[in-house]
């Protein structure tokens, strides 16, 4: 929601942050928002009973927090964006099957070099699929989704072998494994020769990847807005137990031999290699989807 939400912005337009809920019924009829109407829905119901806060600080506080809640790093919180007054225009989402030249020019509008677009990314650590193959919803882009770790630049970087569910769609290229998801945007992105050796810093070095990704982060909070008049509110991000990530490695089943490696300023990194059955990759616990007939999803209260 934060970078669907921050996003809409170019200097060219007037700013909306906190756009995606207020106006929920023309932004989620974006193509690029078909994944996240239950989330922008759900929250913006508890938004409303907080009528004091803005939309935008509401959607970029709840990142903040839903971030750390995984473990990943502490990111700084403004408060006091204005609430919006007008729904983003289309087209200014990037969207899995765009160009690597076309996501750069919409980033770097918005303010953003190619290498905090890749910082940015680590996000996809994080992430799962629902709506690009809706037969396999909830299918993870890395073999360790419920950890906030560099898995997903060592994964995306494997040769894809097959379509996990049923078959090609827009968006989706070859997986290595049957129960991971491979964005198109992705694939390209590490491969391309203009982002593909800061891709690989994220493998040659594990610990750049949070303090990179709460500095860019921040910077998405803070798209448009004039932080002069905003008043820091870290102190509200809870704090919690950090987890250790294993170092990068390749998944039992895949060897230094599966790696496309696209840098050709440096060798691909000594990283080890799981022995032992391929690795099987478990899918994220399922939130509350809003899906009310499945068993096991509970009231959201
Ligand atoms: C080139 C830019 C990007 C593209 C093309 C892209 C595309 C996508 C797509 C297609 C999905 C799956 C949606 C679905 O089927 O449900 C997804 C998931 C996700 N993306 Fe991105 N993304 C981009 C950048 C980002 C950024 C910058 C962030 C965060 C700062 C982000 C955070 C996420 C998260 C958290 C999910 C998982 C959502 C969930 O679990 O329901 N993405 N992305």
């Amino acid at each position: 929601m934060s970078f669907h939400d921050a996003i809409g912005f170019s200097p060219a337009l007037n700013k909306s942050d906190g756009s995606l809920m207020k106006f929920s019924d023309v932004e989620l009829e974006f193509p690029q928002n078909a994944g996240i109407d239950t989330p922008v829905i759900t929250n913006k119901a508890i938004a409303l009973r907080f009528p004091a806060i803005s939309y935008g600080d509401y959607i970029q506080f709840a990142a903040a927090v839903a971030i750390r809640n995984c473990a990943g790093p502490r990111i700084k919180f403004w408060h006091g964006r204005p609430d919006p007054t007008a729904a983003s225009p289309p087209d200014m989402i990037p969207d899995p099957s765009d160009s690597v030249t076309k996501m750069l020019d919409r980033m770097g509008d918005a303010g953003f070099t190619p290498e905090e677009l890749i910082d940015l990314l680590a996000s996809h650590s994080l992430a799962v699929q629902e709506d690009i193959d809706k037969t396999i919803p909830f299918t993870p882009f890395d073999s360790t989704p419920t950890v906030f770790d560099t898995q997903f630049f060592v994964e995306t970087l494997l040769e894809g072998t097959m379509f996990p569910g049923n078959g090609s769609h827009p968006g989706e290229v070859m997986s290595p494994f049957p129960d991971e998801f491979r964005l198109q945007s992705d694939f390209l992105l590490a491969r391309d020769s203009r982002t593909s050796c800061y891709w690989q810093s994220f493998i040659e070095d594990e610990s750049v990847i949070g303090p990179r990704f709460a500095k860019a982060m921040e910077k998405l909070s803070l798209v448009g807005q004039d932080k002069g008049s905003l008043v820091d509110c870290s102190h509200m991000v809870p704090d919690v137990v950090d987890i250790t990530p294993r170092p990068p490695h390749i998944p039992a089943g895949k060897s230094l031999d599966d790696i496309e490696a696209s840098c050709t300023e440096r060798p691909f990194p000594t990283i080890t290699t799981d022995s032992g059955p391929e690795t099987s990759i478990p899918k994220p616990p399922k939130g509350n989807d809003g899906d009310d007939d499945e068993e096991g999803d509970t009231e959201d209260d």
